[in-house]
């Protein structure tokens, strides 16, 4: 285990067994379809690595990146796009994949900025949801694990840029978040 880590909250094991049953499960959802996975950024980077090689389906890519302003710990709710998509998703199945759903407000604003483009359906995978926060309602199609309101890391999810490359999701002592 990491130094910094106090304790983990989903083992790699854990992790890799929703991650298959996420794939099966969207796969059966679109057999006979292909899909355009949208992956946000740096945050969905490995889960959506791991996730598409469960897919049996069409599968292409694309990806944005986003910024909340706000602390390191906090979204304030104004996003911003750091980078757009390569190609239109006019007629497309588009999922859009994300690490977590915390407050809700980044992935309300994908939602509807995505769905004015006019996909043919949009439909929400995220590796985590932490609901306690939420400030806006949003639809969530696949989730892969629903949490306690703590700040987590790893598996792609950061805190100032940190510890995306640790291989489970863990909280961090005090101390660190402390800074
Ligand atoms: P929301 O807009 O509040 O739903 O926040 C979504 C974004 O905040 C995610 O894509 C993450 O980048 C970040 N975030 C929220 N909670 C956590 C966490 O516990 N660990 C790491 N990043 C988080
Ligand atoms: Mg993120």
């Amino acid at each position: 285990m990491h130094q910094d880590v106090q304790k983990i909250l989903l083992t790699e094991e854990e992790i890799k067994d929703r991650v298959q049953q996420l794939g099966r499960q969207i796969s059966e959802d679109y057999r006979g379809e292909s899909i355009l996975v949208v992956g946000i950024l740096k945050g969905a980077m490995i889960f959506l690595a791991d996730l598409v090689r469960h897919l049996e389906i069409p599968t292409f890519f694309d990806f944005m990146a986003v910024s909340s302003y706000g602390s390191s710990t906090m979204s304030s709710g104004a996003v911003r796009i750091l980078k757009d998509l390569d190609k239109s998703i006019e007629g497309k199945n588009v999922i859009i994949v994300e690490d977590i759903v915390d407050t809700g407000l980044t992935l309300s604003y994908l939602v509807d900025n995505l769905r004015a483009r006019e996909p043919a359906t949009i439909k929400v995978c995220t590796l985590l949801d932490k609901p306690d926060r939420r400030t806006v309602d949003v639809t969530i199609d696949y989730n892969g694990f629903t949490i306690p309101d703590e700040f987590v890391v790893g598996y792609g999810l950061d805190f100032n840029e940190r510890y995306r490359n640790l291989p489970y999701i863990a909280v961090l002592k005090p101390e660190i978040y402390k800074g």
